[in-house]
């Protein structure tokens, strides 16, 4: 197998692999949250040793408690493509999508129509369904029920000039199929339409480049992109601005607090630049030679190919498993690496019994109850969930397929 990421300096860059309690688990419950860098744990390390302090005040700490946030804000936004004021960090994607729920209610008119789809994780389609209660009409983009693809002939019979906002994931949870943003968007701008991308699923695999996504707002979690428990949202600043505030009366004008009521984690934000860090790291690993324009894109194609590489071995043993249901493509270059199976028994118990060839896999819905539902299976039976990034090896793909043969 030819990867252009080396294995071995990959995944010196995460402390989690030198761990005793870790040693040999083949872990493939990423989706519900990476291992961290070394670079992010150095980050905020530092900040708890030298700047606990209020940020922004007037002493050096506090100074430069300040520029290590700013320095997140600025890195994020560069490694995004996208200006430092599109940048908003919040506890999780879940509240931050929540807020602009509450942001959105007196922003739409009553009878303005938003579509969701039943493809998303709850955060992304719950927060926007609740408009509703506000006299919104809410439309839904189904899935087709057999493989859980989002077709866009679908999406177009929804769209007209009553639409004025359109959720959708860039990748969902369960599918694995990478949704094609950069159409959807357009065909929703030339409706006027705001849109609002959840990256969660995708940003693991590779940061998007958001000027060319096109869409209004960006969100993922950066726990699952190597970083600290912090959801991260991109918002293009004409738009934030336009929102009401949600923040404290008297912080009306300040840009950042605006979509943040909660008072933000000075040191988990701060750290969120060693995020920055790794990709810079990564794109120096693919070395020289690899294809990419700047250290972003080229870190970003270079897991893209890893995890492509990696992924081949696992959906052609599936492929050929005939009493296994894949949900979502079984080409690896359409999807990201997080695969789901619906298995005969309910997917927790079967997790369990992987667990016994200390490989970490997950079973349940994984908040996408609306999606289990629609593809017919029964969200409390659930799905096996078995899904990794560019860290995984081609032992653990291994090992992992031997399991399964064993177990399934
Ligand atoms: C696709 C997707 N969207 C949103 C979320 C919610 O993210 P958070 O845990 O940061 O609230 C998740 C969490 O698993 C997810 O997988």
């Amino acid at each position: 197998m030819s990867l252009p990421l080396d294995p071995a300096r990959i995944r010196a860059e995460f402390p989690s692999f030198k761990q005793a309690d870790l040693k040999d688990l083949a872990f493939f419950e990423n989706a519900g949250g990476s291992y961290t860098s070394a670079s992010v744990l150095n980050r905020m390390r530092a900040y708890y040793w030298n700047t606990k302090v209020q940020p922004y005040g007037a002493y050096p700490a506090s100074r430069a408690a300040g520029e290590a946030m700013d320095e997140a804000h600025r890195r994020m936004a560069i490694a995004l493509n996208v200006a430092a004021d599109w940048i908003h960090f919040g506890p999780s994607t879940s509240a931050n999508t929540y807020t602009l729920g509450r942001a959105f209610e007196s922003w739409l008119k009553p009878g303005d129509a938003v579509i969701v789809t039943n493809q998303d994780h709850e955060a992304n389609t719950g927060a926007w369904r609740k408009l509703a209660s506000r006299g919104a009409e809410i439309r839904e983009w189904k899935v087709d029920p057999q493989t859980g693809h989002l077709n866009i002939a679908d999406l177009d019979k929804l769209l007209d000039s009553k639409v004025r906002l359109l959720a959708m994931p860039h990748a969902s949870n369960i599918v694995g199929e990478i949704n094609p943003v950069a159409d959807v968007v357009r065909r929703a701008k030339a409706f006027g339409v705001v849109t609002v991308v959840d990256g969660v699923s995708y940003a693991p695999h590779g940061l998007p480049d958001l000027l060319t996504l096109g869409c209004d707002i960006y969100l993922f979690s950066a726990y699952k992109v190597y970083g600290p428990h912090q959801g991260i949202m991109a918002v293009r600043p004409s738009l934030a601005a336009e929102l009401p505030n949600q923040g404290h009366f008297f912080n009306e004008t300040a840009p950042r607090k605006r979509l943040v009521p909660a008072g933000p984690d000075h040191a988990q934000i701060a750290a969120s630049g060693g995020i920055v860090d790794y990709i810079e790291k990564v794109a120096e690993i693919a070395g020289p030679d690899a294809p990419g324009a700047n250290p972003y894109r080229k870190a970003a194609l270079a897991m893209r190919a890893q995890e492509t590489a990696l992924l081949a071995p696992l959906l052609d043993y599936l492929r050929k498993k005939n009493d296994v249901r894949l949900i979502g493509p079984d080409d690896p270059t359409k999807r990201v690496p997080t695969v789901s199976i619906v298995v005969d028994r309910p997917a927790s118990h079967v997790a369990g019994m992987i667990s016994r060839h200390n490989i970490g896999v997950g079973g349940g819905h994984f908040y996408a109850y609306r999606l289990l539902d629609a593809v017919g299976v029964n969200p409390t039976h659930g799905v096996l969930r078995m899904s990794f990034v560019h860290y995984t090896t081609p032992e653990e793909v291994d090992r992992l397929i031997a399991a399964l043969d064993a177990e399934l």
